[in-house]
């Protein structure tokens, strides 16, 4: 083959070549095999120091020509393909809808938790708050729990030391305040307790309370039905029945139950309040003057009434949610929903 021949089938490859080359990298490894300093075309340069000097000055030039022509093509692609990327860019569809971004929400036993103490700020109970970890004495003996009492039980109570306990319910708080503070006293006490119970679908080692006190002169048992009552319209709504039920708890006395009429049958009965047409909501009482003599209050002057409340309880009923478990699971699939 001549050295014209080789320029022509070399013309010739290169023109395929670049037909084959579609992309940055692949362009590079054509610039690198034809048009490098090592490349095919600077291989013929050094060859031409053989051929005849006649022919030197007409073959340098079909070289140079060659050359350019790579160079050419070389340039043409890379234009292309690089107003290929960025017009590749803006096939972008701007005009679809973002994706919306999660921002959280609150959990909904802190959106009970929430409603529930702005009711009652708005009847003039003040916010107040006690220790998770408390003494037996905060949590029973002040409480008029007498030392056999099965509460004090270690079923039921996470038991530290001896004399040291998760509290089992927000009553230690009643004492603590009274402690603090003379009467009049109208506060209510949101907080977490332990029991120490199997854990299942209806019940978990830790759960919510709000506990409620109100102490001054001549506070009457019709007060506590009215201040409750009043609670219920506004959180269950106006339209539900109520009742109270006699009860038992050592630091109040007389204590009842207060139960609603089941707000999702009406009262009919259904399964959710197992066919009663009733739900207990709370615990009350007025406060039993033997609890008045550990904070040094007067049995003989004031008197005034309490109540507690299962927070998990009212929103389950509420969000019809049926298994006790998923509001500590922290799922947040579940949690999105609220
Ligand atoms: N502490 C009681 C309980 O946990 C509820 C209660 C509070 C009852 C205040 C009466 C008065 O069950």
């Amino acid at each position: 083959m001549t050295m014209k021949e080789t320029i022509d089938e070399i013309r010739n490859q290169l023109d395929f070549e670049i037909t084959k080359v579609n992309s940055l990298p692949e362009l590079d490894q054509f610039r690198i095999k034809y048009l490098a300093r090592k490349g095919i075309i600077a291989e013929l340069f050094e060859t031409l120091k053989n051929v005849p000097p006649d022919q030197k000055p007409s073959l340098g030039k079909e070289l140079n020509e060659l050359r350019t022509h790579a160079q050419n093509l070389h340039d043409e692609k890379k234009n292309n393909l690089e107003s290929n990327q960025s017009s590749q860019s803006e096939l972008i569809d701007i005009t679809l809808p973002g994706r919306r971004k999660w921002i959280g929400s609150l959990h909904p036993i802190t959106q009970t938790l929430n409603e529930i103490k702005s009711i009652f700020l708005r009847l003039g109970f003040e916010i107040a708050s006690g220790p998770e970890i408390e003494d037996d004495y905060y949590n029973f003996e002040a409480l008029n729990f007498p030392p056999d009492h099965p509460a004090r039980d270690m079923q039921d109570t996470f038991f530290i030391s001896k004399k040291t306990l998760l509290r089992t319910h927000t009553s230690p708080v009643q004492i603590r305040v009274m402690e603090k503070q003379q009467p009049p006293v109208r506060v209510i006490m949101p907080g977490r307790v332990y029991r120490n119970e199997a854990i299942s679908a209806r019940s978990y080692c830790l759960f919510h309370q709000v506990e409620g006190l109100y102490v001054d002169t001549n506070v009457t048992f019709s007060e506590l039905k009215g201040t409750l009552v009043a609670f219920a319209q506004q959180f269950y709504g106006s339209d539900l029945k109520f009742r109270f039920r006699p009860s038992f708890f050592p630091f109040t006395e007389p204590s009842a139950e207060m139960d609603i009429s089941c707000f999702l049958c009406k009262g009919k009965g259904c399964r959710v309040c197992k066919y009663a047409g009733w739900l207990e909501i709370l615990g009350c009482g007025m406060v039993n003057p033997n609890v008045y003599k550990f904070v040094n209050y007067d049995p003989m002057k004031v008197s005034g009434y309490a109540f507690g409340m299962g927070i998990e309880r009212i929103t389950m009923l509420r969000y019809g949610i049926d298994d006790i478990r998923i509001l500590f699971d922290n799922d947040v699939r579940f949690l999105k929903q609220f």
